[in-house]
């Protein structure tokens, strides 16, 4: 009785310094509003803050990334995402600001795979093609909050049912989006999904980053980028897989060592870079799929700021924003033109089920499927 009474003090005394440990390096979770879509549903936020100058807002509409704030060389923390001031315009958004995108991130040629010799056809939204799961896509449910936390890593889970037949896809899929803070100004995504019927599955953050702040007059072109890849994979005149891996070596897809994404972006000898308005390409990262790993890195020389791009799935979509032709007004009426922002997508390879040889996108009872995703952040010198 003693010994035990002994220990629970022993034990009450831990708690005590361990909660004082963590009140002073606790990142906090808090929920709050972002207002109400046409049909009066409400959109709610969750944002993670850690001490070290970062936050982020996260949406039960597309489990978006609404706003993420880090600091500069000079320790002044800005907003350094893409996206609007009010749930309607996401809903509208062609753009996927932030957006969790799904139930297959990127094209499919022409909306159609087979499954089990079975043909699908999927919704048309991009040209020929299916992109982003469609027109309503992940990016344009609302999912509801699975469980918020706060403590040493500050953690918000959303989940969606993506039910048989939506958008085309067979099988009832069950998702979640987890998205977690610590002290390490890194961002951790991590996508499950489970399924009732064999199907396929690719999901990715489409968060547009513009590392001189969100509504900065400069652009991203003068940001150094390295990926960690060795191959590509080259596309069709409407952005689709030839089914080719191809070296990078002596193309304008060679970032192993760091570049200034505009001395590539306008490099119209490359039919590659004309096809995509400028790079919009899967590169496929060296190391092993299914380790996490560093993908890519990306510097502003003007603040300062890096992004680390950490994922485990088998390659990367880099987007340099060619897409952005000054028709969007963003957060505070500030209008987005091209190049002003990157997009990185840890993922399968776009039209993976449309090509044997790409690392297979099925998921079937039963099975799992994962993909974790981290956006570390950190500064450079000048
Ligand atoms: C992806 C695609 C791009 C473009 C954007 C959304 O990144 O690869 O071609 O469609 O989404 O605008």
């Amino acid at each position: 009785m003693k010994s035990w009474f002994r220990g629970a003090g022993f034990l009450a005394g831990t708690a005590f310094v361990l909660g004082m440990a963590s009140a002073a390096h606790a990142a906090d979770a808090k929920r709050g509003q972002f207002g109400k879509l046409d049909d009066g549903t409400m959109i709610e936020t969750v944002t993670l803050t850690n001490d070290h100058g970062m936050s982020v807002t996260t949406m039960t509409l597309g489990a978006s990334v609404q706003t993420l704030s880090v600091p500069d060389r000079d320790g002044k923390s800005d907003d350094i995402v893409l996206g609007y001031d009010s749930p309607a315009e996401y809903l509208a958004d062609p753009q996927y600001f932030g957006a969790t995108v799904g139930r297959f991130a990127n094209r499919i040629d022409k909306g159609r795979f087979t499954l089990d010799g079975k043909q699908y056809q999927l919704e048309i939204n991009d040209g020929p093609n299916t992109l982003h799961g469609g027109s309503q896509g992940f990016d344009k449910r609302v999912w509801t909050i699975d469980s918020v936390k706060s403590g040493p890593t500050a953690s918000v889970t959303y989940r969606y049912k993506s039910v048989d037949g939506e958008g085309g896809y067979p099988g009832t899929l069950n998702v979640t989006a987890t998205y977690s803070l610590g002290e390490d100004n890194a961002l951790h995504i991590s996508y499950r999904a489970t399924t009732n019927a064999p199907t396929i599955v690719n999901i990715s953050n489409h968060s547009y980053w513009n590392l001189g702040g969100a509504t900065a007059n400069t652009g991203s072109m003068d940001d150094l980028l390295t990926i960690n890849a060795s191959a590509f994979t080259p596309v069709s005149d409407t952005l689709i897989p030839t089914g080719e891996v191809r070296p990078v070596d002596g193309t304008p897809f060679d970032f192993r060592t760091p570049t200034r994404i505009g001395d590539r972006v306008r490099d119209g000898s490359s039919e590659q870079i004309r096809y995509g308005h400028g790079i919009d390409h899967n590169f496929v990262i060296d190391g092993e799929a299914g380790t996490m790993r560093r993908m890519a890195r990306v510097e502003d020389p003007d603040s300062g700021r890096v992004l680390e791009i950490w994922g485990d799935g088998p390659a990367l979509q880099f987007y340099s924003g060619n897409f952005l032709d000054g028709t969007m007004l963003g957060k505070g009426k500030h209008i987005y033109r091209e190049g002003d922002a990157l997009v990185f997508e840890p993922q399968l390879y776009p039209d993976a089920p449309n090509h044997p040889n790409f690392p297979s996108a099925r998921l079937d009872p039963g099975d799992t499927y994962s993909n974790d995703i981290i956006f570390k952040f950190s500064t450079a010198d000048e």
